[in-house]
C-alpha cells in the first residue's frame, strides 16, 4: 500500500465527512467510523469517486472494543495509519444544575472517552512507524464555557487536556497531536443536541460567525504534519478565544448578555 491513510471518526455527518472526503481528494485511502453504516456507505462511495480506497467501519465510538476493533481493521487493511481523526460527537443544552448525571455520563462517554480510546488505540502503532498526526475536534467552548453548555464544555475542556499532555510524550517519535477548536460550523449538529432548543440555534446564528463545515475539514488537512498545538477558527471564535484570556469578567458579562437573550420569553 503506497497510499496514506487516514482515519476518520464521526464521518457519516458534518465536519467528520467533510474531512473525510478532503482526504480522498488529497489521495488518502480513508477509514471511515460512525453508527449510521449507511451514512457511511454513501460517503465511502463519494471518496472512492476520487479514485482512493475508502473502509466503512460502523463503531460507537463510546465502547472501546469498537474503537480498538476499528484501528485493527484499519491495521489489516491498509498495515499503517498516518492520521486519526477523533471528532465524533454531540452538545447537551441544559444549566449545570439542571443537566441529570445521566445526560453529563453519557456526553463524557461519547466526546471525552471516544477521543481517549482512539488517541489509545493509535498511539501505539504511531510511535511504531515514528511518524503520524493525531487531531482530537474540541470547540472554542473548550476555551470558554457558556451559557447552557456546561457538560458539552467540560468534554471539550477536557480534550484540550488531554491533547496538551499526549503532545508532549508523543514529541519524541515525531507524532504530531493537535487540539481543533472550531466555532460555530454549519452541520447536523444542532439537530441532535440532547435538549435543544430551535430558538437557541438562531440566537447562535445571529452571532453571524457561522462557517462551512468543509472549511474546518481544509484546514484539517493542510495541518497534516504540521507543529500546531491548537486551530481556532472563525473570527468569533478568535474573539472569544482572546477575550476570555485577557478579561474574564469581560467575558463573563458578554456571556450574560448571550444568557439573558436565550432565556428571554419570545
Ligand atoms: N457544529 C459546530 O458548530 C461545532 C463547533 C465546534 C465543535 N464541533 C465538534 O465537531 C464534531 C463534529 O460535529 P458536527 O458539527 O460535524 O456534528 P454532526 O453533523 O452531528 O456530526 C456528528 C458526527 O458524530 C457521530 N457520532 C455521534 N455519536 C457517536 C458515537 N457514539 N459513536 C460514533 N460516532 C458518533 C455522528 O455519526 P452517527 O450518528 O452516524 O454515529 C456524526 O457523524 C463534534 O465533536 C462537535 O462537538 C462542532
Amino acid at each position: 500500500m503506497s497510499s496514506k491513510v487516514a482515519v476518520i471518526t464521526g464521518a457519516s455527518a458534518g465536519i467528520g465527512m467533510e474531512t473525510a472526503l478532503a482526504f480522498a481528494r488529497r489521495g488518502y485511502a480513508v477509514v471511515l467510523a460512525a453508527r449510521r453504516e449507511d451514512r457511511l456507505r454513501q460517503v465511502a462511495e463519494k471518496c472512492r469517486g476520487y479514485g482512493t480506497e475508502a473502509l466503512v467501519a460502523p463503531t460507537d465510538v463510546a465502547q472501546e472494543e469498537q474503537v480498538d476493533a476499528l484501528v485493527e481493521s484499519a491495521m489489516e487493511q491498509f498495515r499503517r495509519i498516518d492520521v486519526m481523526v477523533n471528532n465524533a460527537g454531540y452538545g447537551v443544552h441544559a444549566r449545570v444544575h439542571e443537566t441529570s448525571d445521566e445526560q453529563m455520563r453519557r456526553i463524557f462517554d461519547v466526546n471525552y472517552f471516544g477521543v481517549f480510546y482512539g488517541c489509545k488505540a493509535v498511539a501505539p502503532i504511531m510511535i511504531r512507524q515514528r511518524s503520524g498526526h493525531i487531531f482530537n475536534i474540541s470547540s472554542v467552548i473548550g476555551r470558554r464555557g457558556s451559557p447552557f453548555n456546561g457538560a458539552y464544555s467540560a468534554t471539550k475542556f477536557a480534550i484540550r487536556g488531554l491533547t496538551e499532555s499526549m503532545r508532549v510524550e508523543m514529541s519524541p517519535y515525531d507524532v504530531r497531536v493537535t487540539c481543533v477548536c472550531p466555532g460555530l460550523t454549519e452541520t447536523d449538529f444542532w439537530r441532535h443536541v440532547d435538549g435543544g432548543k430551535p430558538k437557541m440555534q438562531s440566537s447562535f446564528k445571529a452571532l453571524r460567525s457561522i462557517q462551512p463545515a468543509s472549511h474546518v475539514a481544509r484546514k484539517i488537512v493542510a495541518a497534516v504534519g504540521k507543529n500546531k498545538p491548537e486551530m481556532v477558527f472563525t473570527p468569533g471564535g478568535k474573539f472569544l478565544a482572546l477575550i476570555s484570556a485577557l478579561s474574564p469578567r469581560l467575558t463573563d458579562y458578554l456571556m450574560r448578555l448571550y444568557h439573558d437573550e436565550l432565556t428571554k420569553s419570545p
